[in-house]
């Protein structure tokens, strides 16, 4: 591979249209990074998709490379933990958002961002998980780190197709609990049944709009992933005690509660942040991933495409159509 002519998507900005190109790159434009990586495989997240539509939220300037993840070889490293060959993983912290992202052959990123790649996971596996896979095994973490623990009763998990959604799912099976999958897409029950789910729900079910303050106790712990009125739901249908993972908003960033929950049941709200989640963590985390929590049904949730082939899967996303994750393979 030539380092001086790889290929990249790019997002370019012209009169508030944001247009995307798979252009020739040289590793030169990328600054003095002191960390060059051989990306083989990347993968999308929501947060991509805001990118690649200019939010300016995610990405202050163009043209600009997103892909928020990134597993590859090391080319070159000014920090003697890394040496030429090793395999690891780049996922957060500003990749693909004001740094140029994993959608291209190669990144140049700060050593502090860079995981090895764990024992008993390849590279491609581990972007299967991604961004997505991680924030599912962080809020997993967080429930645990509350008292959760199995056996114990259904735990809910909301946009159970998407990506955080379809590996918190698999997870939770995998932990010995009993995931209940919710979802707005009938013809995946089957597919989310095969994850490990133990009941689909329409998500319908799980967006209240009686106005009560609680609801019946139904849940030992909730993943939101959708946020607005279906988190809400789900904080006033918590079992006493229980907590409530919040890390996405598809449905709504807004969050129209009272304080009931918390003061009647003492439902915790546990926020969750993956990018700048600290490195012991996230160690913790990998390892976890590559163990006990290695999903059997990986090749189930993997959608693989090309550079090229990923620009319908970013439509797909935006429109709420995606199911599972979609891996780009760097090297196709
Ligand atoms: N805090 C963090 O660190 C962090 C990390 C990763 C992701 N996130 C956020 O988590 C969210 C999910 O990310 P993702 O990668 O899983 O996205 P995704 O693959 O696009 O999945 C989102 C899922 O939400 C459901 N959905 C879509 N529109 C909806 C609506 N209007 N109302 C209710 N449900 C809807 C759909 O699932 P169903 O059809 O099955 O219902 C969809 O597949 C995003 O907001 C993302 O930004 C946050």
């Amino acid at each position: 591979m030539d380092i001086n002519n790889y290929k990249a998507m790019v997002v370019t900005e012209d009169n508030g249209k944001f247009i995307r190109k798979i252009t020739d790159r040289s590793t030169s434009s990328l600054g003095k990074g002191p960390t060059l990586v051989h990306v083989k495989y990347s993968s999308l997240n929501y947060k991509d998709a805001l990118s690649v539509t200019g939010n300016k939220g995610v990405t202050r300037r163009y043209p600009h490379t997103p892909g928020i993840d990134a597993a590859g070889i090391i080319v070159d490293s000014a920090d003697s933990a890394f040496n030429k060959g090793d395999q690891v993983i780049v996922s957060g912290y500003d990749l693909g958002m004001n740094t140029s992202g994993g959608f291209s052959q190669y990144i140049k990123v700060p050593s502090e961002w860079i995981i090895k790649l764990p024992e008993n996971l390849t590279l491609k596996e581990s972007m299967i998980y991604g961004t997505a896979g991680f924030t599912a095994a962080q809020s997993l973490y967080k429930l645990e780190s509350e008292g959760l623990k199995p056996p114990c009763d259904d735990i809910l998990v909301t946009g159970a197709t998407g990506g955080v959604g379809s590996m918190a799912v698999a997870l939770l099976a995998k932990a010995g609990y009993r995931p209940v999958a919710s979802t707005g897409k009938r013809e995946k029950h089957n597919y989310l049944r095969q994850l490990g789910a133990v009941e689909v729900l329409d998500r319908h079910q799980i967006d209240d709009t009686s106005e009560r303050a609680i609801l019946k106790q139904t849940w030992a712990g909730v993943i939101d992933t959708v946020g607005g009125n279906t988190l809400a739901t789900a904080i006033k249908s918590a079992k006493y005690g229980a907590s409530v993972t919040t890390c996405g908003m598809v449905q709504s960033p807004a969050l129209n509660t009272t304080i009931f929950p918390f003061i009647l049941r003492g439902v915790n709200l546990l926020g969750i942040d993956s990018a700048m989640c600290p490195k012991e963590i996230r160690n913790i985390l990998w390892q976890k991933i590559a163990n006990e929590w290695k999903i059997p049904t990986l090749d189930l949730i993997c959608i693989e495409c090309s550079l090229e082939e990923l620009d319908e899967k970013i439509d797909l996303m935006l429109a709420g159509k995606i199911t599972g994750r979609v891996v780009v393979n760097l090297d196709k």
